[in-house]
Order: C-alpha cells, then structure tokens, then sequence
C-alpha cells in the first residue's frame, strides 16, 4: 500500500472545499450542509414548488431562460398566410345527403306524404293519450282503432262538433245520443263511459280538425283511398285539404256556418255541413254528407 503524504491530503482537502465539495473529508463544512439538506427536504412536504427556496434553486432556475424564437420559414408563413377552409364547411358538407333525399324525393314525388293535419293532429294528440292511449287503444275514454270512432262518426263534422263541445254541453242540451245512433254495435250514450272534456275553449277549431284527422286517419285506420274516405281525406286532412285550410286562415268559421258549404275538390264536390253552434243529436249517414 502506498501511504499518501498529509501534506497532499491537506491541500486536496482544501481545494474541494474550495470548490464546494467540502464531504465527509471536513467536519467543519459539515454543519451548513445538513442545515440546507433539512430546509431543502422540509420544504416540499409544505409547498412543493416554492418560489422563495434555497439559495440553489435560484441558481439552478436561471438557465431555463427562452431561447429567442427562430423566425417561421417563408413556407410556414405561407401556409399560415393561406385562406382556411371555413367551419361551417364541414357542417354544410354534412347536410348533403339530406339535400340529395330531400331533391330525389322532390323529383319523384307521388302519392300524398303524411303532412299538413296528421302531422301536427299528432302533437296535439299529447292532449287525449292520457284517457284514449298513446296509440288510441282506449282507457278512461273509447278507444279509437280498427275503426271504432269511424262507427260513432261517419260524418267528421259530427266528430268536431263533439271533441269541442265535450260531455258536459251534451248533457245540458239534453243530447242522450252522441254520434250515429244506428252505430254498428250499439249508439254511444252521453255520460255512459265517463266525461269527454270540451276542448273548445282550449284548442282552436283548426286544431281540433288536426287532431281528429289523427283520430280518423292514423289511429282508427281510415283509408285515405278508399271509395268511403276519399273524399272526406282530400278535404279535411291531406296535405293541401281546402276545407282545413279555409278553417286555418280562419275564412271558414266551422260554428257560425248556418247552411251547407260546397268545396271543389278535384273537380268533385264535397259538402261541409255546419258544425254548430250548440250540441245536436247524432245523426246517421255517410262522411262528408
Ligand atoms: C280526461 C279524460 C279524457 C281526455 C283528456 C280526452 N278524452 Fe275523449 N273521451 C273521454 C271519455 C270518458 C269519453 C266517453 C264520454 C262518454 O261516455 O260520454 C270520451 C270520448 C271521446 C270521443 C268519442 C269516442 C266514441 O267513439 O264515442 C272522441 C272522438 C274523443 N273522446 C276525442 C278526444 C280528443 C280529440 C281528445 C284530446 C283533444 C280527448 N278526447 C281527450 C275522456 C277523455
């Protein structure tokens, strides 16, 4: 072993405390760098970055100075410069295959489409689903499928006057029959189910001709194209029907009528016979008569 000469310790010894290293090698730097240790690992557990540390941090924080951003090469500038594609792009690039339905269906447009009173006749039906069923099964009140508000109502006028009069009017015009009193399978009495609200003073009359062409066409499965329903369809309830249009535009007032009103529709002849002004007994006969 080869014994190194104290003097050369010493003066390494020095150096490195010299240059901050002082180690285990000096009991005297000793004691400052334990007291730094401490604050240093005491610090965190209380605030983990903190601005205000030891000494050596500051130091250490310097050099993370930015370096000056280089000038964007002329071809990012330009493509930065370049117009974008706007955002409503993609939002109107997606609307295309809906327009492309909606310009097909328009060129080969045929029959009749579901619109106009049937399709606000059924949001207002939201008013009666609670009594008659969402889908006009029935409940508190008669149901209305396979036909069976057709059998008390083959005149729709019948029908109007009734859903706006409601229960209580009937009653106190002494009508016992509501409807046709020859129904298929026994006249409808007034009272004997329960109590049909009058919707008068909370729908309109166009409304109420809107619901009740979802009463007929949608629930009770009137053919809209047979022989018996034709008529009465292209009248009250199609798309364009001039007798629901009239009452809309508010040209035809449905209660204040006094005689029968002729509408041409299609080069045929249908017949509006006055709704009311008062509940009247049921009357047999064909739609539209
Ligand atoms: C509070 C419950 C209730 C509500 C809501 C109600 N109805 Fe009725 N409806 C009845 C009852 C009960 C009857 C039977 C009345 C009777 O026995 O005299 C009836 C009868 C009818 C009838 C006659 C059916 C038949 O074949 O005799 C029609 C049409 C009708 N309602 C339409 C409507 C329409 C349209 C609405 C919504 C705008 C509506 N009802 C909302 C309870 C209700």
């Amino acid at each position: 072993m080869t014994e190194i000469p104290e003097h050369l310790l010493k003066r390494s010894r020095e150096r490195r405390d010299a240059i901050g290293q002082g180690g285990d090698a000096a009991p005297a730097a000793d004691a400052p760098a334990t007291a730094v240790e401490k604050s240093a690992s005491a610090t965190p557990a209380a605030a983990p970055p903190p601005p205000s540390g030891p000494a050596g941090r500051t130091a250490s924080a310097e050099p993370a100075a930015p370096k000056p951003a280089k000038p964007d090469p002329h071809y990012v500038v330009a493509a930065k410069q370049r117009r974008k594609v706007p955002f409503w792009a993609m939002a109107t690039l997606s609307l295309m295959p809906v327009w492309g339905f909606v310009y097909v269906r328009a060129l080969t447009e045929g029959g009749e489409v579901s619109e106009g009173p049937l399709a606000a006749g059924a949001e207002i039906y939201g008013n009666c689903a609670s009594c008659h069923g969402g889908g006009g099964g029935g409940g508190v009140g008669y149901a209305f499928t396979e036909g069976e508000v057709l059998k008390t109502f083959p005149n729709i006028e019948d029908q109007v006057r009734y859903v706006y009069y409601g229960t209580e009017q009937y009653n106190l015009a002494g009508v016992e029959v509501y409807g046709n009193p020859d129904r298929e399978g026994g006249p409808h009495l007034t009272g004997e189910q329960g109590v049909m609200p009058g919707f008068g003073g909370q729908l309109s009359a166009y409304e109420i001709v809107e619901v009740i062409c979802h009463e007929r066409y949608t629930l009770g499965g009137a053919d809209p194209t047979s022989e018996e329903y034709a008529a009465e369809y292209e009248a009250w309830c199609s798309g364009e029907a001039p007798v629901f249009e009239a009452v809309e535009s508010g040209e035809l007032d449905l209660l204040a009528l006094e005689e029968a009103e002729e509408f041409d529709v299609n080069g045929e002849t249908v017949i509006v016979v006055p709704v009311g002004p008062a509940p009247v007994a049921g009357r047999p006969g064909a739609s539209g008569e």
